[in-house]
């Protein structure tokens, strides 16, 4: 697949790393094309700025149109924007002179499936999403690469599912695959991980400033307990890992909490009852809690 060509439509975060890191990889990436050609002219310099590791792609070019780079290549990324996915790619595949079937397309949005580039699988093309559970960052140059050691789902026709493998295998990521039609599942579980994680420990911080401790020291004094509550979750499962008011049943506890919440903190009542709601169905599974404690807490967490 080395002798393969990549084009990439949209340089930005991912679009610049993947080109960087697949060019180091030994792949081919033959064009680029963005909404300004600065873009696309930068993600050339990048890739050309590793030197002698990437010379597979000395030839590499910068069009002005996504149609253009799209018809030198077989493999082609369209890393714009997830909102723009599907009409970028039907301009492509609308365009008579392409031979789509010829060549794989993936995207690499986390809530979109490989269903938003079906123009171009009506007319041959392997069709396919690939998504980096990672954040990147603007590419800087000798940067260490962002795919090393990470988990990548990939989605798509079998072609695209072998030729996304091979890639995310190249790229030194893992890869794992999801059904089609379990990506806005998938890509929810992402979120309520990471982004909702952040904002829980958001809530803890303002419960510690108001303890008078400062969001600084308030995180050093957390990270501990978050770090040993993960690597829990990790070994024992989420159902064991679960310690603290509720998994004792200490209603009494609880109430004070909602006490002072209420009163100091008011904008964070509502998550705490939902989320102490959810907490004792989690603790329900252990089947230890007695019927009076679980009434109580029911009570309390309403
Ligand atoms: N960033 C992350 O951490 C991350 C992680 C996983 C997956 N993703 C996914 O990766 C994809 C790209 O995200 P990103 O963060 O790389 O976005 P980004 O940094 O905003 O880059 C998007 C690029 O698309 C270009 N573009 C906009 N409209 C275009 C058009 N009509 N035709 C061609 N190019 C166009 C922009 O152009 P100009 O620069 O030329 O103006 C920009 O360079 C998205 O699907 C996103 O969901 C992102």
């Amino acid at each position: 697949m080395y002798n393969q060509k990549i084009a990439i439509i949209g340089c930005g975060r991912v679009g610049v790393a993947l080109a960087v890191f697949l060019s180091k990889a030994g792949y081919r990436v033959a064009g680029f094309a963005s909404r300004s050609r600065l873009s696309a002219q930068n993600a050339l310099k990048a890739i050309l700025s590793e030197g002698d590791c990437c010379k597979s792609s000395d030839l590499a070019k910068v069009f002005d149109s996504s149609v253009d780079a799209a018809s030198l290549c077989d493999i082609l990324f369209i890393t714009t924007p997830d909102n723009l996915i599907q009409s970028v790619c039907s301009d492509i595949s609308s365009n008579s002179s392409i031979d789509m079937a010829s060549k794989t397309i993936f995207h690499c949005s986390g809530a979109l499936s490989s269903c938003v580039l079906e123009s171009a699988a009506k007319k041959g093309a392997n069709t396919g999403s690939i998504h980096p559970l990672q954040s990147f960052a603007p590419y800087s140059e000798g940067e260490p690469s962002p795919f090393i050691g990470i988990n990548v789902s990939v989605e798509g026709n079998h072609t695209a599912l072998a030729v996304g493998k091979e890639l995310i295998h190249a790229l030194g990521a893992n890869h794992f695959t999801i059904p089609t039609k379990s990506k806005t599942l998938y890509h929810a579980a992402a979120v309520v991980a990471s982004n909702y994680l952040v904002t829980l420990e958001a809530f803890a911080l303002e419960l510690l400033n108001l303890a008078d401790i400062s969001q600084d020291k308030g995180y050093q004094i957390l990270e501990p307990l978050i770090q040993g509550t993960l690597s829990n979750i990790k070994t024992r499962g989420s159902v064991a890992a679960l310690t603290g008011p509720i998994a004792r049943g200490d209603f009494k506890i609880v109430e004070q909490h909602l006490k002072d919440i209420d009163e100091r903190l008011p904008d964070f009542s509502k998550l705490y009852r939902i989320m102490g709601q959810y907490t004792l169905k989690l603790t329900q599974k252990r089947g230890e809690l007695d019927e009076s404690s679980i009434c109580q807490l029911t009570e309390i967490l309403k």
